[in-house]
Protein backbone atom coordinates (compact mmCIF):
# COMPACT_ATOMS: atom_id res chain seq x y z
CA UNK A 1 0.00 0.00 0.00
CA UNK A 2 1.47 3.58 -1.01
CA UNK A 3 0.68 6.90 0.34
CA UNK A 4 -1.77 8.98 -2.54
CA UNK A 5 1.24 11.16 -3.39
CA UNK A 6 4.49 12.32 -2.65
CA UNK A 7 5.57 11.87 1.11
CA UNK A 8 3.03 13.05 3.53
CA UNK A 9 2.29 13.15 7.59
CA UNK A 10 0.08 11.03 9.39
CA UNK A 11 -1.36 12.14 12.54
CA UNK A 12 -2.47 9.53 14.66
CA UNK A 13 -4.14 9.91 18.21
CA UNK A 14 -4.05 7.45 20.99
CA UNK A 15 -0.65 6.47 18.91
CA UNK A 16 1.01 5.13 21.76
CA UNK A 17 -0.92 2.05 22.36
CA UNK A 18 -3.36 -0.91 21.39
CA UNK A 19 -5.10 -0.32 17.97
CA UNK A 20 -3.22 3.48 17.20
CA UNK A 21 0.00 2.27 17.86
CA UNK A 22 -0.66 -0.84 15.53
CA UNK A 23 -1.99 1.85 12.88
CA UNK A 24 0.98 4.18 13.84
CA UNK A 25 3.28 1.33 12.74
CA UNK A 26 1.31 0.60 9.77
CA UNK A 27 1.21 3.70 8.53
CA UNK A 28 4.66 4.45 8.75
CA UNK A 29 5.51 1.12 7.02
CA UNK A 30 3.79 2.49 3.93
CA UNK A 31 5.94 5.21 4.05
CA UNK A 32 3.92 8.06 5.75
CA UNK A 33 6.00 10.15 8.30
CA UNK A 34 4.17 9.69 11.19
CA UNK A 35 3.58 11.66 14.22
CA UNK A 36 1.58 9.74 17.64
CA UNK A 37 -0.57 11.71 19.94
CA UNK A 38 -1.24 10.52 23.51
CA UNK A 39 -0.99 11.09 27.30
CA UNK A 40 1.41 8.51 27.41
CA UNK A 41 5.25 9.09 27.25
CA UNK A 42 5.77 7.03 24.64
CA UNK A 43 3.99 8.94 21.70
CA UNK A 44 5.97 11.89 19.85
CA UNK A 45 3.39 14.17 20.70
CA UNK A 46 2.50 14.19 24.53
CA UNK A 47 -0.83 15.66 25.35
CA UNK A 48 -4.28 15.59 25.89
CA UNK A 49 -7.08 15.55 22.91
CA UNK A 50 -9.37 17.27 24.09
CA UNK A 51 -7.10 20.78 24.23
CA UNK A 52 -6.49 22.30 20.98
CA UNK A 53 -2.88 23.28 21.73
CA UNK A 54 -1.76 19.67 21.44
CA UNK A 55 -3.10 19.63 17.50
CA UNK A 56 -1.39 22.57 17.13
CA UNK A 57 1.85 21.08 18.38
CA UNK A 58 1.14 17.34 16.31
CA UNK A 59 0.89 19.75 13.36
CA UNK A 60 4.25 21.64 14.55
CA UNK A 61 6.20 18.13 14.44
CA UNK A 62 4.85 17.07 11.02
CA UNK A 63 7.74 18.02 8.52
CA UNK A 64 5.61 17.00 5.78
CA UNK A 65 1.57 17.96 4.95
CA UNK A 66 -0.96 15.82 6.27
CA UNK A 67 -2.40 13.39 4.56
CA UNK A 68 -4.17 11.28 6.80
CA UNK A 69 -5.69 11.82 10.25
CA UNK A 70 -6.43 8.57 12.94
CA UNK A 71 -8.51 9.97 15.63
CA UNK A 72 -8.24 6.70 17.63
CA UNK A 73 -7.68 8.00 21.43
CA UNK A 74 -10.79 6.76 23.95
CA UNK A 75 -11.21 5.91 27.15
CA UNK A 76 -14.35 4.26 28.57
CA UNK A 77 -15.86 5.17 31.97
CA UNK A 78 -19.00 5.24 33.94
CA UNK A 79 -22.06 2.70 34.06
CA UNK A 80 -25.96 2.94 34.08
CA UNK A 81 -27.22 6.30 33.73
CA UNK A 82 -27.91 6.89 37.33
CA UNK A 83 -24.57 5.78 38.17
CA UNK A 84 -22.56 7.95 36.02
CA UNK A 85 -21.37 11.21 37.38
CA UNK A 86 -21.33 14.02 35.26
CA UNK A 87 -17.66 14.13 35.61
CA UNK A 88 -17.19 10.93 34.08
CA UNK A 89 -19.98 11.75 31.57
CA UNK A 90 -17.89 14.59 30.26
CA UNK A 91 -14.05 13.31 30.50
CA UNK A 92 -15.90 10.33 27.89
CA UNK A 93 -17.35 12.82 25.52
CA UNK A 94 -14.26 15.03 25.96
CA UNK A 95 -12.42 12.13 24.41
CA UNK A 96 -14.02 10.19 22.41
CA UNK A 97 -16.05 12.89 20.55
CA UNK A 98 -14.63 16.54 21.13
CA UNK A 99 -11.02 15.21 21.26
CA UNK A 100 -11.94 14.23 17.09
CA UNK A 101 -13.82 17.35 16.52
CA UNK A 102 -10.52 19.32 17.62
CA UNK A 103 -8.28 17.39 15.91
CA UNK A 104 -10.34 17.69 12.55
CA UNK A 105 -10.87 21.38 13.22
CA UNK A 106 -6.33 21.90 13.45
CA UNK A 107 -5.47 19.30 10.87
CA UNK A 108 -8.18 19.70 8.00
CA UNK A 109 -7.59 23.21 6.68
CA UNK A 110 -4.00 22.21 6.18
CA UNK A 111 -4.64 18.59 4.52
CA UNK A 112 -6.90 20.53 1.71
CA UNK A 113 -4.43 23.00 1.26
CA UNK A 114 -2.09 19.77 0.32
CA UNK A 115 -4.72 18.56 -2.25
CA UNK A 116 -6.86 16.52 -0.06
CA UNK A 117 -6.59 13.35 2.29
CA UNK A 118 -8.14 10.67 4.60
CA UNK A 119 -9.52 11.22 8.13
CA UNK A 120 -10.61 7.90 10.09
CA UNK A 121 -12.49 7.59 13.35
CA UNK A 122 -12.25 5.00 15.73
CA UNK A 123 -15.83 4.40 16.88
CA UNK A 124 -17.12 1.29 18.47
CA UNK A 125 -20.45 -1.58 17.98
CA UNK A 126 -21.70 0.25 20.97
CA UNK A 127 -22.76 2.98 18.86
CA UNK A 128 -24.75 0.81 17.24
CA UNK A 129 -26.11 -0.99 19.52
CA UNK A 130 -25.69 -0.63 23.18
CA UNK A 131 -25.55 -2.70 26.11
CA UNK A 132 -26.73 -1.90 29.85
CA UNK A 133 -24.60 0.44 31.77
CA UNK A 134 -22.40 2.16 28.50
CA UNK A 135 -24.73 5.70 28.38
CA UNK A 136 -21.50 7.83 28.20
CA UNK A 137 -19.65 5.56 25.73
CA UNK A 138 -22.31 4.70 23.41
CA UNK A 139 -23.23 8.09 23.08
CA UNK A 140 -19.57 9.88 22.27
CA UNK A 141 -18.63 6.70 19.93
CA UNK A 142 -22.71 7.28 17.94
CA UNK A 143 -22.17 11.22 18.17
CA UNK A 144 -18.69 10.29 16.37
CA UNK A 145 -20.44 8.12 13.68
CA UNK A 146 -22.69 11.62 12.97
CA UNK A 147 -19.63 13.61 13.00
CA UNK A 148 -18.18 11.79 10.67
CA UNK A 149 -20.96 12.12 7.98
CA UNK A 150 -20.80 15.49 9.21
CA UNK A 151 -17.67 16.14 8.11
CA UNK A 152 -17.92 14.22 5.01
CA UNK A 153 -20.45 16.59 3.37
CA UNK A 154 -17.66 19.49 4.95
CA UNK A 155 -14.88 18.36 3.33
CA UNK A 156 -15.83 16.44 0.51
CA UNK A 157 -15.45 18.99 -1.84
CA UNK A 158 -12.11 19.44 -0.92
CA UNK A 159 -10.68 16.50 -1.43
CA UNK A 160 -10.81 14.78 2.28
CA UNK A 161 -12.53 11.55 2.67
CA UNK A 162 -13.92 11.28 6.59
CA UNK A 163 -14.61 7.82 7.35
CA UNK A 164 -15.36 5.55 10.64
CA UNK A 165 -14.75 2.18 11.42
CA UNK A 166 -16.82 0.74 14.46
CA UNK A 167 -14.68 -2.30 16.30
CA UNK A 168 -16.25 -5.29 18.16
CA UNK A 169 -14.07 -6.52 21.07
CA UNK A 170 -10.42 -6.20 20.65
CA UNK A 171 -7.94 -7.28 22.81
CA UNK A 172 -6.12 -4.26 24.27
CA UNK A 173 -5.74 -2.20 27.35
CA UNK A 174 -8.59 -0.57 27.31
CA UNK A 175 -10.82 -4.14 27.01
CA UNK A 176 -8.67 -5.53 30.13
CA UNK A 177 -11.11 -3.84 31.78
CA UNK A 178 -14.21 -5.63 30.56
CA UNK A 179 -14.77 -9.15 33.20
CA UNK A 180 -14.51 -12.22 31.76
CA UNK A 181 -17.93 -13.00 31.77
CA UNK A 182 -18.80 -10.46 29.93
CA UNK A 183 -16.19 -11.09 27.46
CA UNK A 184 -17.17 -14.56 26.84
CA UNK A 185 -20.51 -13.62 25.93
CA UNK A 186 -18.93 -10.61 23.47
CA UNK A 187 -16.74 -13.66 21.79
CA UNK A 188 -20.14 -15.74 21.87
CA UNK A 189 -21.93 -13.41 20.12
CA UNK A 190 -19.59 -12.92 17.07
CA UNK A 191 -20.23 -14.86 14.06
CA UNK A 192 -16.06 -15.84 13.38
CA UNK A 193 -16.36 -16.79 17.26
CA UNK A 194 -12.97 -14.77 18.36
CA UNK A 195 -12.11 -11.20 19.82
CA UNK A 196 -9.95 -8.74 17.37
CA UNK A 197 -6.11 -8.13 17.69
CA UNK A 198 -5.31 -4.75 17.30
CA UNK A 199 -4.06 -5.73 13.40
CA UNK A 200 -7.43 -6.70 12.43
CA UNK A 201 -8.81 -2.94 12.68
CA UNK A 202 -5.65 -0.89 11.95
CA UNK A 203 -5.56 -3.06 8.39
CA UNK A 204 -9.44 -1.63 7.81
CA UNK A 205 -7.81 1.45 8.99
CA UNK A 206 -5.61 1.65 6.51
CA UNK A 207 -7.56 0.75 3.69
CA UNK A 208 -9.62 3.58 4.40
CA UNK A 209 -6.11 5.71 3.81
CA UNK A 210 -5.11 3.88 0.46
CA UNK A 211 -6.27 4.29 -2.99
CA UNK A 212 -8.31 1.44 -2.93
CA UNK A 213 -10.89 3.00 -0.89
CA UNK A 214 -11.01 6.81 -2.76
CA UNK A 215 -14.69 6.71 -3.56
CA UNK A 216 -16.11 5.80 0.06
CA UNK A 217 -16.50 8.40 2.30
CA UNK A 218 -19.05 9.03 5.35
CA UNK A 219 -19.24 5.28 5.95
CA UNK A 220 -18.58 3.37 9.07
CA UNK A 221 -17.17 -0.01 8.49
CA UNK A 222 -17.62 -2.85 11.09
CA UNK A 223 -15.18 -4.65 12.40
CA UNK A 224 -16.60 -6.93 14.45
CA UNK A 225 -16.05 -10.62 13.80
CA UNK A 226 -19.94 -10.61 12.72
CA UNK A 227 -20.86 -9.58 16.17
CA UNK A 228 -23.66 -7.20 15.23
CA UNK A 229 -24.39 -9.42 11.81
N1 LIG B 1 -10.49 -2.41 22.70
C1 LIG B 1 -11.76 -2.54 22.29
O1 LIG B 1 -12.40 -3.56 22.56
C2 LIG B 1 -12.41 -1.42 21.51
C3 LIG B 1 -13.66 -1.65 20.95
C4 LIG B 1 -14.29 -0.64 20.21
C5 LIG B 1 -13.66 0.58 20.07
N2 LIG B 1 -12.44 0.80 20.64
C6 LIG B 1 -11.84 2.12 20.46
O2 LIG B 1 -10.54 1.98 19.89
C7 LIG B 1 -9.78 3.13 20.20
C8 LIG B 1 -8.39 2.69 20.67
O3 LIG B 1 -8.50 2.01 21.88
P1 LIG B 1 -7.66 0.70 22.25
O4 LIG B 1 -8.59 -0.41 22.37
O5 LIG B 1 -6.49 0.58 21.34
O6 LIG B 1 -7.23 1.04 23.75
P2 LIG B 1 -5.88 1.61 24.37
O7 LIG B 1 -6.23 1.98 25.75
O8 LIG B 1 -4.79 0.62 24.14
O9 LIG B 1 -5.58 2.92 23.51
C9 LIG B 1 -6.24 4.14 23.72
C10 LIG B 1 -5.19 5.24 23.83
O10 LIG B 1 -5.85 6.51 23.94
C11 LIG B 1 -5.08 7.28 24.83
N3 LIG B 1 -5.86 8.37 25.41
C12 LIG B 1 -6.87 8.27 26.31
N4 LIG B 1 -7.30 9.49 26.65
C13 LIG B 1 -6.56 10.39 25.95
C14 LIG B 1 -6.52 11.80 25.89
N5 LIG B 1 -7.37 12.56 26.61
N6 LIG B 1 -5.61 12.38 25.08
C15 LIG B 1 -4.75 11.64 24.35
N7 LIG B 1 -4.74 10.30 24.37
C16 LIG B 1 -5.63 9.68 25.16
C17 LIG B 1 -4.63 6.30 25.89
O11 LIG B 1 -3.53 6.80 26.64
C18 LIG B 1 -4.29 5.07 25.07
O12 LIG B 1 -2.92 5.04 24.70
C19 LIG B 1 -10.56 3.89 21.28
O13 LIG B 1 -11.20 5.00 20.67
C20 LIG B 1 -11.60 2.88 21.73
O14 LIG B 1 -12.76 3.50 22.22
C21 LIG B 1 -11.80 -0.17 21.35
Amino acid sequence: MRPESARRGAIVTGGASGIGAVTAALLRDAGYEVVTVDLLAAADVKGDVREPGTAKRALEALTTPPGVLVNCAGITKGGLVEKTSLEDWNLVVGVDLTGAFVFTQAVAPAMALAGGGRIVNVASTLALRARRGTSAYAAAKAGLIGFTRACARDYGRSGINVNAVAPGLVETKLSEQIPAETRARLIEETALGRSAKPEDVAEVILFLCSPASRHITGECIRVDGGQLA
